[in-house]
This record gives structure tokens, C-alpha cells and sequence, in this order.
């Protein structure tokens, strides 16, 4: 789709010092773009840029999720209007894309609305990204949202071994994208089109290619990444839990880790893997969203709160020591306080070392907008702060729990101070380590000494060096 304007013609920076800055709303799927949006724009001679003001493209990768994620990108194009406009007056070359889900969703109404926007790109075309430039620089404006038919991984250039070491050693890699099964309350079978699993051959090769390049723990990513399906190298058919045991084997990943889960695609082999593979972290993101079963119901989340309660039963009886988050919505519509009681109360029976919770948004062209009995904003407030405050009680105390216990942590960065470095647990928290506890990319088994709102403190801040185990 193109629309013609009256753009500037470009002058200034030449083709081969242009800079991209990209700016990531959303999951950690939109983070994953957003890297190989990079990847494929460094082969068209453009390199990261962590500033708008050095930017010639500046590329918004949006979420959709909730109302306040887009007009948090219409905000911020508003900004950037200012700076187009200041570029234009010097002369010089600027160009906007917005991508990701409110591209998807809103397509070209998001040129009319912010005219400062020259190119509007869906997740699944992003591999056309240096295409739809092109067609920018004749002086068009382009919107791509096609659900294209060719596989984006398969046109996408390989992530240069200098780009993987540069974001460092925890890499996420998409396996699995789209969804099939229409929650009421939620864009994403509309924004990522339907469920896709990546063939097996492609996801092992980026991980040697991760790992050879010094990543040690990798994140499997999907919107349902335990649906993910496919075939081994021999021909088998082979679900998560046989893609998990052949990425165990590469040398230099140590950890693995995947998100998000569906309740019901949960199956036997996906936790009888979680007993088996040592690299599997025991940590489980697997939300539940309400603990009413007459709310699970509208919600079409399709299992009950009982179903969910003994799923964590059997996953806890093959790996005693994981630990759960989820995410949870209050204030969907028609929910009593009798249904919030009910999620308050699965929180309980469940213990989360963490959580995800928010208030009901209802989003247009979804079936949860158009149902009665839209709970008040106030009322919904409430509840959430409830609710968060009984979450922010079992944070605190799955971290206290770790106090004096002696733990393998990933060192990542340096930390804020010299003395210190920033590692990860096996149960994800961030983790200050001494400077001297290992180099980055070791996993050193560190004593926890005391925990800090959202991280752990290991003892002998810049004193005791760790003990390396891996
Ligand atoms: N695929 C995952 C969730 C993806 S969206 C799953 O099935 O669980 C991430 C989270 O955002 C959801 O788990 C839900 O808690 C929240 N969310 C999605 N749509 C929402 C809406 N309309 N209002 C409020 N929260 C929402
Ligand atoms: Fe959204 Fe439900 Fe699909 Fe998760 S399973 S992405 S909440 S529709
Ligand atoms: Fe947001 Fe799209 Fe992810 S709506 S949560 S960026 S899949």
C-alpha cells in the first residue's frame, strides 16, 4: 500500500554513516525484533544509535496491548514531530516508521493521525524493512501489515557475531509466533496473526550461532511458546519439550529458559523435561489471569482455576524447586468482588516468586470490549492494589527465602559501581556480586546475603570473589 507526499527530497548524511535508533514498547518478542530489525538494517548501512538526537531513522517497535501502550507511541511521535521538523529546517534527512502491534493493528490510520510517520511496518514484514526505505526515499509513505506468506526468519540476514556479542551473554530467540486462542480480552491473535512454529532446523542453528559467540543462557520466546510444534533432525515429530532437550546439547548454553506458556499446552513431556535437563531453569511464567472460574470462562481462557492449581501441583512434584509467576487482569468485565476474592485466593494457594498484574483494558474489535457490566475504573484500582500488594508480600518473601542460601549466578554486566557486577539467578532476579566473583559469562555459585525491592545483594560486595562452577 503507498501514498504518495510531498517529503523532503534527502540530503546530508550519505548512505553509509545513516543511524537507526529503535525504541522498543512491549514483550520480549518486540525486543527480539527489534534486534533483527537492527540486523537487517545494518546490511543496508545502518548502524545503532542509542539517541534520537544522532538518529537518521528513528523506528517506534509498538505494543498494543493495553490503551495506554499506544498513546504512549502517539506521545512520543509527538515529540519526534518536533525534531523531524527541526532536521528538515537544517536540511537534512529523518525518517519515522512505527512497527510492531499498533502498526499491525492500526495500519494507515496511524499516518493520518500522526502525519509525521513515513513508514508503518507489521511484525511479520519487518524482513521488507530496507524495501519500504526505498520507497520512503522516492518520497512515498508506506504501510506494510500483509500476514506475508514467506517466512520473515528465512529472509532476515544471520545476527553478525559482533552484534550477538555486543547485547551481551542472554540472548531471547523467537520460535513461536501468533495465536490461536482468542482470550476475550486480548489483541495479539489480531496483531501477530495465528499460531506459527519455527521449523526445528532454523531455531538449533541460531542457537549454535548464540552460543558460539559466547551467549550462555537463552530465552525461547512465543506468545504460546509451549505449542510450539515441529519436526527433529531425524523426521520425529517433536514438541517444546524435544526442542528444549536437543538446544541442552550445544556446548555453551548453560541455561534455558522459555515464555510465555498456556496453561493448556502444558503437557507431560514439557514437565517431565523440566526434571530432566539441568540447563532447564526452574522458573515457570505460566499465567492464569483470574482465579474465578465463571471469569476464566469469559475470558476463554478454556481450563478452570482447579485445572491450573493441580497443573502447578504436578509441575512442583517433577521440580520441587521451581519457582512461578504469572500474569493476572482485574476489573474484566462482569467480575464481582466474590471473583476477585477467587483470584486472590489461587494467589495464595499458588505462592508467586513473582507477577504480572493489571487492570482490565478493553481493547476495540476484541469480544471482552463489547460485553455488559464494564467494571468502574475506581473499582478496578482497588482491586489492583490489592492484589499487587499481596503479590509484592510473596516477592519479598520467595527472597528472603534465599537469604544465606548459596546459589549459581550468571555474571551478565558490570554493576552500577566498580566494585560491583550484576548477575542472574536461576529464578531470574537480578543479583549484585562482588567485582571479583568471576568474568562475565561464568556462573559462580554466590552466597545471598540480603535482597534489595527487585534483586538480591550476594555477600562480599567487592570482597569475596564467588566460587566459578560452570
Ligand atoms: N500469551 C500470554 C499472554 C500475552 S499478553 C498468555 O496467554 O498468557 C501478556 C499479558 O497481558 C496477559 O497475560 C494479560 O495478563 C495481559 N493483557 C492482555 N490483554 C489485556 C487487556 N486487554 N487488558 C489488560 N491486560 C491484558
Ligand atoms: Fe492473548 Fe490468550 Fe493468545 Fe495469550 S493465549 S496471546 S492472552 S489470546
Ligand atoms: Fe504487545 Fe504485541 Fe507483545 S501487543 S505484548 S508487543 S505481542
Amino acid at each position: 500500500m503507498t501514498e504518495t507526499t510531498e517529503a523532503p527530497v534527502p540530503v546530508g548524511a550519505s548512505a553509509n554513516t545513516r543511524k537507526v535508533f529503535i525504541k522498543t514498547y512491549g514483550c520480549q518478542m518486540n525486543v527480539y525484533d527489534s534486534q533483527r530489525m537492527g540486523d537487517a538494517l545494518a546490511k543496508d548501512g545502518y548502524e545503532p544509535t542509542e539517541t534520537i538526537e544522532d538518529a537518521d531513522l528513528v523506528l517506534l517497535n509498538t505494543c498494543h496491548i493495553r490503551e495506554r501502550a499506544a498513546e504512549k507511541v502517539y506521545s512520543e511521535l509527538g515529540r519526534i514531530r518536533l525534531i523531524k521538523a527541526e532536521r528538515h529546517s537544517q536540511g537534512r534527512e529523518f525518517r519515522v516508521g512505527v512497527t510492531g502491534c499498533v502498526a499491525q493493528a492500526e495500519g494507515r490510520e496511524i499516518i493520518a493521525r500522526a502525519p509525521v510517520v513515513d513508514l508503518v511496518v507489521g511484525p511479520q514484514t519487518y524482513h521488507r524493512l530496507p524495501e519500504a526505505l526505498a520507497r520512503v526515499a522516492r518520497g512515498d509513505k508506506v504501510v506494510d501489515t500483509d500476514y506475508a506468506v514467506e517466512d520473515k526468519f528465512d529472509h532476515l540476514p544471520n545476527t553478525s557475531d559482533r552484534q550477538i556479542r555486543a547485547r551481551g551473554v542472554t540472548a531471547f530467540l523467537t520460535v513461536q509466533e501468533g495465536c490461536d486462542k482468542f482470550c476475550t480480552f486480548c489483541v495479539v491473535p489480531y496483531t501477530r496473526g495465528s499460531e506459527v512454529s519455527r521449523p526445528f532446523a532454523g531455531i538449533v542453528e541460531e542457537a549454535r550461532r548464540l552460543a558460539d559467540s559466547g551467549v550462555r543462557e537463552v530465552t525461547l520466546l512465543g506468545q504460546n511458546v509451549n505449542a510450539w510444534a515441529g519436526e527433529d533432525a531425524a523426521g520425529r515429530p517433536v514438541g517444546l519439550a524435544g526442542l528444549l532437550r536437543a538446544l541442552a546439547e550445544i556446548p555453551g548454553i548453560a541455561r534455558l529458559r522459555y515464555t510465555t506458556s498456556h496453561p493448556r499446552d502444558m503437557d507431560a513431556e514439557l514437565i517431565r523435561a523440566h526434571a530432566d535437563l539441568e540447563s532447564l531453569m526452574p522458573y515457570l511464567h505460566l499465567p492464569v489471569q483470574s482465579g474465578s472460574d465463571r471469569i476464566l470462562k469469559a475470558m476463554n481462557r478454556r481450563h478452570t482455576a482447579d485445572d491450573y492449581l493441580r497443573l502447578v501441583e504436578t509441575i512442583r512434584a517433577a521440580r520441587p524447586d521451581i519457582a512461578m509467576s504469572g500474569d493476572f487482569i482485574v476489573g474484566f468485565p462482569g467480575e464481582t468482588e466474590e471473583d476477585f476474592d477467587a483470584t486472590m485466593r489461587l494467589v495464595v494457594e499458588i505462592g508467586y516468586a513473582s507477577a504480572f498484574s493489571f487492570k482490565y483494558s478493553p481493547r476495540p474489535g476484541t469480544p471482552g470490549a463489547d460485553m455488559d457490566d464494564h467494571v468502574d475504573e475506581a473499582v478496578k484500582s482497588e482491586r489492583l492494589q490489592r492484589l499487587q500488594a499481596l503479590l509484592r508480600v510473596q516477592q519479598d518473601r520467595f527472597a528472603a527465602s534465599l537469604v544465606g542460601q548459596t546459589i549459581p549466578v550468571l555474571v551478565e554486566k558490570p554493576g552500577r559501581y566498580a566494585h560491583q557486577l550484576v548477575g542472574r539467578s536461576p529464578f531470574l532476579q537480578p543479583v549484585v556480586l562482588p567485582a571479583g566473583a568471576g568474568a562475565i559469562g561464568e556462573i559462580v555459585d554466590v552466597t545471598i546475603e540480603s535482597t534489595l525491592p527487585n534483586s538480591l545483594m550476594a555477600t562480599g560486595a567487592g570482597i569475596e570473589a564467588g566460587r566459578k562452577v560452570a
